[in-house]
């Protein structure tokens, strides 16, 4: 990969020359099984994990009055968990998780790390009963995850106070989607989000670095659509001088069938892609590159917190012609959209973070493996925790230096903590 950009921006970490004592608190996503540091073989790293210890558990106040639900620093609600399964994934995106990174020695966390079934409805429940009212199963690869649709039951069965079902659903590459559709349906998921970069097989195969062909993801939207997995969106990263000229073919394929499809700017997310600003190409560009063809008009969001800015292709009178669809734009990167962020990541090993670039996070499964902690006793420290929240890291991002560094500011990996 040639990481070289005009901007200057810095390599990604294989390339960078890590002294020995901050090597030694790299994060266990960085660490080779044989416990030692990439690009370091002859270094040994103890496998613990030092570089991301979790963040102090707040104080609450016992007997805390759990009427009120929780609002964060800036008044932002908690209504959206995203729920990492799995640290894993087929696939090697460039934007995600760098082959050079993410080999065959690469230390995913261990089983016994991982939240069991129980642990994750049991979590899902109280954040319920704290505002929750849509859960996103992630990873890595969500279908990964060995019998997802166990626990695609259980969330499923949950309920809000008032008895309303929650808005449940999945973001995957779309690789086993053809296989598993139907019983994630009959398990109760409602909808699915498939990542898919481009429509020419050549490129995408180059995307997702392990030559897996357009067709497959396409075979697995289809077969979502007959078990009735929607509305069905389809996430597109868009990377300037990579995939740019798959955006008018993707969106004339899906134009029409219902399908949500929407571009996302190449985020700085985690500290390994060697993210440059020289390939994000804003979703200005990208509105005005559909416009030249499918003209579009701007709608209004359909929830408070939406990440995407929705437009809708319009007919000759110039409104919107709603058997043509919609698209989205997510613009991470130049329109941020921290404002009304009422988002809260839970890792596949139980640890809340706040921020999607977010370096630390609180680790809740100490608590749901402590006898002592009751439901009520768990919801009384996810309040105090939501209370402290001030983060906004896209709004702010363009006032910090680019992080490619190791160190304890270093942003933990979306593959670790979901989309
Ligand atoms: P629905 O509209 O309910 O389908 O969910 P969503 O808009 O949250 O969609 P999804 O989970 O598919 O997120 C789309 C993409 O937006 C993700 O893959 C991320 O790239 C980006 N994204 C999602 N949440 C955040 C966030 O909190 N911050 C930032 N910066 N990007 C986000
Ligand atoms: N920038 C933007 N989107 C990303 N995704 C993963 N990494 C990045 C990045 N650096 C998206 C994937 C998928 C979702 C899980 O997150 O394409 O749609
Ligand atoms: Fe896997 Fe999704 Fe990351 Fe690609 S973007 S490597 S499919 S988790
Ligand atoms: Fe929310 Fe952080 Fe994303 Fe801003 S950058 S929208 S605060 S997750």
């Amino acid at each position: 990969m040639n990481h070289s950009c005009m901007l200057g921006c810095k390599p990604p970490t294989p390339d960078l020359k890590v002294p020995t004592n901050e090597a030694l608190t790299l994060p266990p996503q960085e660490r080779s099984r044989s416990g030692t540091i990439r690009g370091m073989s002859e270094r040994v790293i103890p496998l613990v994990d030092q570089r991301h210890p979790s963040l102090p558990l707040p104080a609450h106040v016992v007997g805390q009055n759990l009427n009120a639900l929780p609002r964060d620093g800036l008044r932002r609600p908690l209504t959206d968990l995203r729920i990492s399964v799995t640290d894993r994934c087929n696939f090697r995106c460039n934007y995600c998780m760098p082959k050079e990174i993410f080999d065959k020695d690469y230390a995913y966390l261990p089983h016994s790390h991982l939240l069991s079934f129980e642990e994750i409805t049991r979590l899902a429940s109280v954040f319920v009963g704290r505002g929750v009212r849509k859960i996103r199963l992630t990873g890595g690869e969500p279908l990964l995850r060995k019998n997802i649709e166990i626990l695609i039951a259980q969330l499923a069965a949950l309920r809000s106070p008032d008895g309303q079902p929650l808005d449940l659903t999945l973001t995957t590459n779309g690789s086993l989607l053809a296989r598993k559709a139907q019983s994630l349906k009959d398990a109760g998921l409602q909808r699915v989000t498939v990542s898919l970069d481009g429509l020419d097989d050549t490129v995408f195969r180059k995307m997702n670095d392990v030559d897996f062909p357009v067709a497959d993801v396409l075979a697995g939207i289809e077969a979502a659509r007959a078990a009735g997995l929607g509305p069905i969106k389809v996430n597109m990263v868009v990377k300037r001088g990579t995939n740019e000229h798959e955006i008018l073919p993707m969106a004339r394929h899906f134009r029409g069938t219902g399908i949500v499809l929407r571009f996302i700017e190449y985020m700085d997310v985690g500290a390994t892609n060697g993210w440059c600003m020289d390939e994000v190409l804003p979703s200005a560009d990208v509105i005005r590159l559909l416009q030249t063809e499918l003209p579009l008009v701007a709608l209004s969001p359909s929830a408070s917190g939406e990440t995407a800015e929705r437009w809708g292709y319009a007919n000759d009178q110039g409104q919107h012609d709603r058997a043509l669809g919609e698209i989205g734009v997510i613009s991470s990167v130049t329109h941020a959209f921290c404002g009304d962020c009422n988002r809260a990541r839970l890792s596949t090993e139980g640890r809340l973070y706040l921020c999607l670039f977010a370096s630390q996070g609180y680790d809740l499964r100490q608590l749901l493996r402590d006898p002592a902690q009751s439901d009520a006793a768990i919801a009384a420290t996810l309040d105090a925790i939501w209370q402290g929240r001030t983060d906004q890291y896209s709004l702010l991002r363009s006032l910090r230096a680019p992080d490619t560094a190791s160190g304890p500011g270093r942003r933990v990996e979306m593959s670790y903590i979901g989309g």
